[in-house]
């Protein structure tokens, strides 16, 4: 069987169930099997998702320098996976301020959106998700061709905005979100300069 089967038939589903788990918890938790939702149910809920949907960013931003780092070049079969699970769980998060906690109602919806300057930037970031979640099927990869790798690399706003959007409503203690900033600027940096080192001409040994 060739490594590619074996992560089609094995890796990928066991990947794909790992993934699930956050949501599984949040399930588990409202139903009182493995936790609580404590006294703020849907703020819980509300936050995990988001977490989870930063967490998932950063796990995406890894895979590429990853696989150079490591030369495990099959890591690279997980990068769709892992960013419609981003997506996922940002829209999750989306879904449950949409529905409860402004219970579907436009005028509050347009007003957050609007006048709140850290729902403004998670909007954006999410809408890029959307974009980038929309056209990765390998289909319209091929059709794109390299606008597709320009279209995608828009995933490095969207990590910035995802950031910026959870220091913003953060009321004192900073440490969480600095972390997360702390790694995404780590490896953007690292893009920036592997992007760098490939456009210097290579030195000829003497
Ligand atoms: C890439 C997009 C997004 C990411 C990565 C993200 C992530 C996060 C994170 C990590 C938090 C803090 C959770 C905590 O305190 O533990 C948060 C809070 C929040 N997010 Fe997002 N978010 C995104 C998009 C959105 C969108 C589209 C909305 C709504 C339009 C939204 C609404 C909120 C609200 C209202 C809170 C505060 C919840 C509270 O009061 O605890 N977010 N988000």
């Amino acid at each position: 069987m060739t490594s590619l089967k074996i992560i089609r038939l094995y890796l990928k589903p066991i990947v794909f169930l790992i993934c699930l788990l956050p949501i599984i918890l949040v399930l588990t938790d409202l139903f009182e099997i493995s936790g609580t939702l404590g006294a703020n149910p849907i703020e819980n809920i509300q936050d995990r998702f988001g977490i989870w949907g930063l967490r998932f960013i950063v796990i995406l931003l890894l895979i590429s320098p990853l696989k150079k780092i490591s030369g495990i070049i099959w890591l690279i079969q997980f990068r769709r996976m892992i960013g419609l699970f981003a997506f996922f769980y940002v829209l999750m998060h989306f879904l449950v301020w949409l529905l409860l906690e402004q219970s579907l109602l436009m005028p509050a919806i347009i007003e957050d959106v609007t006048k709140r300057p850290f729902i403004t930037i998670g909007f954006i970031a999410l809408l890029i998700l959307l974009i980038l979640a929309s056209t990765s099927t390998s289909k319209i990869r091929r059709s794109m061709g390299k606008k597709w790798d320009k279209l995608h690399q828009s995933v490095y706003l969207a990590s910035i905005l995802g950031v910026w959007h959870f220091w913003w409503q953060v009321k004192k203690d900073i440490t969480e979100p600095l972390i997360y900033a702390v790694i995404i600027f780590i490896l953007l940096t690292y893009r920036l300069w592997d992007k760098y080192k490939k456009t210097q001409p290579k030195k000829n040994p003497a």
